[in-house]
């Protein structure tokens, strides 16, 4: 199974932004996390990031017949941006969101995601972990 993993915006900022809420860990490290996780269960992974919106949506749009599935980390786009809503819409292959924090024990703003109906599960607060839970929903569905 081939998986694109797509960060977006400030999540090149890990290690810096916040720490008491999204940890000490790089991004770097996050990305040495997913790729380790590829001899565990047995995957291939393209992992991008990008801040821009656009960038984000010519991203699903490739993906689209190239992945398996997606594991998408919209940041602050998940609270607003109903054109990734659209682009996950209009792309045949599983989309789960996954976030660092749990966006539901944060400011209300950030209680609501406008992906979530488009994508196939969403899992959030485990840290990094909220991207293996990802991985293994969608090795689940690919059963
Ligand atoms: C985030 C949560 C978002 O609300 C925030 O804007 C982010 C990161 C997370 O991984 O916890 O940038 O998606």
């Amino acid at each position: 199974m081939n998986i694109l993993i797509l960060n977006g915006p400030n999540l090149n900022m890990l290690g810096l932004r916040e720490p008491e809420i999204y940890g000490n860990n790089t991004y770097q490290d996050l990305e040495n996390y997913l790729k380790g996780l590829e001899s565990v269960y047995h995957i291939t992974t393209d992992i991008k990031q990008s801040n821009l919106e656009g960038i984000m949506i010519d991203i699903l749009h490739y993906a689209n017949d190239r992945f398996d599935g997606v594991i998408l980390n919209a940041g602050a786009f998940t609270h607003y941006s109903y054109a990734l809503y659209d682009a996950i819409k209009s792309i045949s292959i599983p989309v789960v969101e996954v976030h660092l924090s749990d966006i539901n024990n944060r400011e209300d703003f950030r209680k609501i995601s406008v992906i979530k109906d488009a994508c196939v599960a969403s899992f959030m607060g485990l840290g990094f972990q909220s991207y293996e839970e990802g991985i293994k929903e969608l090795l689940k569905r690919m059963k």
